[in-house]
């Protein structure tokens, strides 16, 4: 990796939504939102806190309401949530949430088991979603699963994740953000799919979601940065993963992943002391619920 000292890089916290979600028991509300209140005081500026989806299918997000009506809003912190279609989009709007994430898949299969449809429908589905964004002003975030790896149909192509990021962006999003759901992605992975994607889309609205599974997350990261990519998500204590990805580990730790870019020069703009602290309480309070 090239050293670029001074550089920014943005970390977009996604613990109290992709960690909490593969939880096996629930987590209590209170919990989520004291873990999200200290979260906003770590230097953080996006934070993914919630999932406005169906509670049948990943009853761990079924407070989703609840979280965002609970947290103390940080000055300069934006809240964002997962919107899988138009009923969830207007509970979020409901609850005030104001940067929505629609999720779609470079694989049919995921797609079909995370969602209950095929790509093209979910883009369709999107569409409503994505046009109510706009009209209420609220910032849409895209995400494309199993960049390289699935857990049904296991290598993907790179040309699958272009055409879905592709359609993220003509949907709006700002930003789409690349998933290595599995978490089994090496840095030859990664590299063989920014060379398709770069030669389409722009680095600077592209960022990295690399689950840790295989422990190749950081020099996942390393290898996106090289590329260009200044954003990736991860999440606290590296908790998570998702219900329908089985075996699929958590997302990069966000202080691992902090320690790591400041070590190199890059600027975080997080307190490693904060975000340490919100680490030690989501742990102990996992711990906790696991024994009672
Ligand atoms: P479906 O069963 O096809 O939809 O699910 P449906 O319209 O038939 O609804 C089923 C039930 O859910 C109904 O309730 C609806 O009312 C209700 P019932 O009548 O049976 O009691 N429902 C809802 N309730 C609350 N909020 C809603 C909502 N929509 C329907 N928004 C659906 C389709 C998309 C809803 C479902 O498949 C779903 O919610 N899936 C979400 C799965 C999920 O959250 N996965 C994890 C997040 S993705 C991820 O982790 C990957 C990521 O991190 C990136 C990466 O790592 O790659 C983002
Ligand atoms: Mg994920």
């Amino acid at each position: 990796m090239t050293q670029k000292s001074g550089k920014a890089v943005r970390i977009y916290e996604v613990g109290p939504r992709d960690g909490l979600q593969n939880e096996p028991g629930f987590v209590p509300t209170a919990t989520k939102i004291a873990l999200i209140d200290m979260l906003s005081q770590t230097g953080l500026t996006h934070i993914e806190a919630a999932s406005f989806v169906s509670p049948r299918w990943v009853p761990q997000m079924a407070d989703a309401g609840a979280v965002m009506a609970g947290i103390a809003p940080a000055p300069g912190v934006i809240y964002a949530a997962l919107t899988p279609n138009l009923r969830g989009m207007e509970a979020a709007l409901a609850a005030g949430v104001r940067e929505v994430a629609i999720f779609a898949s470079a694989s049919e299969s995921f797609s079909q088991r995370n969602i209950n449809c095929s790509i093209a429908e979910s883009l369709a589905r999107f569409a409503p979603v994505a046009a109510l964004a706009q009209e209420a002003g609220v910032a849409l975030r895209g995400y494309v699963s199993c960049i390289t790896h699935c857990p049904y149909e296991g290598d993907v192509r790179p040309g699958a994740a272009l055409s879905v990021s592709e359609a993220l962006f003509s949907l709006g999003c700002y930003e789409v953000s690349l998933g290595d759901t599995l978490g089994r992605a090496v840095p030859q992975d990664i590299d063989r799919l920014l060379a398709v994607l770069l030669l389409r889309l722009d680095p600077a609205r592209l960022a990295g979601h690399f689950h840790d599974t295989g422990g190749q997350a950081i020099a996942n990261v390393d290898v996106a940065l090289a590329a260009g990519l200044r954003v990736f998500d991860s999440s606290i204590a590296g908790l998570g993963g998702c219900p329908y990805a089985p075996g699929a580990k958590g997302n990069v730790s966000t202080t691992l992943l902090a320690r790591h870019l400041e070590s190199a020069g890059w600027v975080t703009g997080l307190d490693l002391t904060a975000l340490a602290r919100a680490e030690e309480y989501i742990r102990l309070k996992l711990k906790e619920g696991a024994g009672s």
